[in-house]
């Protein structure tokens, strides 16, 4: 049961009588009453603190947090009215934002996962009414803010669903349903091709599953440029569709939320759906490199010597190093059919950024000072926050292989500067000259209790992609 999310440029006091009004108020955040009026009329009276001191970021959490709590009273239908000029602290980023991060916020904390429970669970929430909406760049902006959300919640979606369902085909369907009536055009490449692409580490990683490998590559011209001519923005999303880890199988603990590993492929998908959707004047590529890294006798082994679409050979020092494998292909399969703008890659690699940033931030690593510093503005902007980490020189010399050009880590056990040593290696593969940033979204894989948002995936970065995307 979805809720159903609409905006009026009617006054709230037009809204039937049946449905509760949500009533800001200055009293502390914890502090909540849902109250009958004389004339029958439900009030839910939601303490924001003082309205003044609420920054972009306690924005966000109040909106999901008035979802969540209605929820948790079991209101039907909730309506309300919220206007930009009372939060002096949100004026720096404009009516535009303001308008898009409330009906965003409404959308994503309203979703729920329910698609493998048994019963359809009791409706709650089914309508959420935001009156007030009146001027044409507040109708715009909310409702960008509904498809921006539905995009993310695609790729919740996505995530959620288990590894035996969302595998290799399962995402390719996934991706190209997505795509429909987008003007997003979908390619994908299977095994054969891929193989005769020369793409080793993709189909290394493959080789010990049934189903798969495959590349989808997804495309969207909508500046209006001449295909040849156009300089895309390309996104690449780390597409394991379930990670044992293969023959450096994960211990017990670490297996579990391995459907999830797909996470950084879902959110580009999303990302360039919904640029679509959004109907962005921009040439956009989504390549998501897609495998699941199973074990069996056809598995990639621990000291093979596999050779990348770009010649250099990688030891597999550790075959649950496979996401970094996977992308680097995927790097070079921008470079060689591309002219592009910017590169971002977005992935789930290492449990390492888990220990250096704890779940609130994910990991940006990039040596172009003017792209970290615009994707740390969108960050805050849009609410998927980053934190950058060293791309340095300096950590290079530990992916130097000694029986190949190249190994997937340092040894096949190191722990220090596990997060570093994934992008270090991808810098091997990133083409030369071109922008490029790696996201490590392992940190922000799943949601966390203050986020305010339905357990399990979060769809990050899907939101910042949009936003840089829109610029
Ligand atoms: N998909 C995992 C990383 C991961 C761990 C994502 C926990 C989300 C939560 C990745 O493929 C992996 O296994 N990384 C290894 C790298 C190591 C072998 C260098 C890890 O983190 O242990
Ligand atoms: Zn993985
Ligand atoms: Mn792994």
């Amino acid at each position: 049961m979805q809720t159903k999310i609409s905006f009026s440029s009617k006054s709230i006091t037009t809204r039937s009588k049946k449905i509760c009004a949500v009533v800001l108020t200055e009293e502390k955040s914890s502090w909540h009453r849902l109250v009958e009026k004389a004339d029958g009329t439900l009030e839910y009276r939601f303490g924001a603190g003082k309205w003044s001191a609420i920054t972009p970021r306690a924005f966000r959490t109040l909106v999901r947090s008035i979802v969540m709590n209605a929820k948790g009273h079991q209101l039907d239908s909730i309506a309300l009215e919220l206007s930009p000029e009372a939060f002096k602290k949100l004026t720096p980023y404009g009516d535009t934002w303001f308008w898009r991060t409330l009906t965003e916020n409404l959308t994503l904390a309203s979703y729920e996962f329910t698609h493998y429970k048994s019963k359809s669970p009791k409706p709650t929430l089914q309508e959420i009414t935001l009156y007030g909406v009146v001027s044409k760049t507040a109708k715009t902006a909310a409702s960008e803010g509904l498809i921006a959300a539905e995009a993310v919640n695609s790729a919740r979606t996505i995530a959620n669903t288990t590894g035996e369902d969302m595998n290799p085909s399962g995402l390719v369907a996934a991706a190209q349903k997505l795509a429909q009536g987008t003007g997003v055009k979908v390619t994908v490449h299977n095994k054969t091709k891929i193989k005769q692409l020369k793409m080793g580490l993709l189909s290394g990683v493959g080789k010990g599953a049934s189903d798969g490998p495959y590349l989808i590559v997804m495309e969207y011209f909508g500046s209006g440029k001449a295909k040849a001519s156009s300089r895309p923005t390309i996104l690449i999303g780390k597409g394991v569709t379930y990670d044992t880890g293969g023959l450096n199988l994960k211990p017990t603990g670490g297996l579990h939320e391995m459907h999830m590993d797909m996470s950084g492929g879902a959110a580009v998908i999303a990302a360039i759906t919904g640029a679509a959707r959004l109907k962005l004047k921009r040439d956009i590529v989504a390549i998501i490199p897609v495998a699941e890294n199973a074990i069996s006798d056809k598995s990639m082994r621990a000291g093979d010597i596999l050779t990348s679409m770009s010649g250099l050979t990688v030891e597999v020092q550790n075959t649950d190093a496979e996401g970094r494998l996977i992308l680097a292909d995927a790097l070079t399969y921008a470079e060689r059919f591309y002219k592009p703008k910017l590169i971002i890659d977005v992935a789930t690699l290492t449990g390492a950024s888990l220990v250096a940033l704890g779940q609130h931030a994910s990991a940006l690593f990039t040596k172009n000072d003017t792209l970290r510093e615009k994707l740390m503005v969108l960050s805050e902007k849009s609410g998927d926050l980053l934190w950058p980490l060293p791309l340095w020189d300096e950590y290079r010399q530990y992916l130097k292989g000694s029986r190949g050009d190249l190994q997937n880590m340092n040894g096949p056990a190191n722990r220090y500067g596990g997060a570093i040593e994934g992008a270090a290696f991808l810098s091997y593969f990133a083409p030369k000259g071109v922008p490029w940033a790696h996201i490590e979204m392992a940190p922000r894989m799943v949601s966390i209790a203050s986020d305010k948002l339905a357990k399990g995936a979060t769809g990050e970065p899907t939101r910042l992609l949009l936003h840089l995307l829109a610029e």
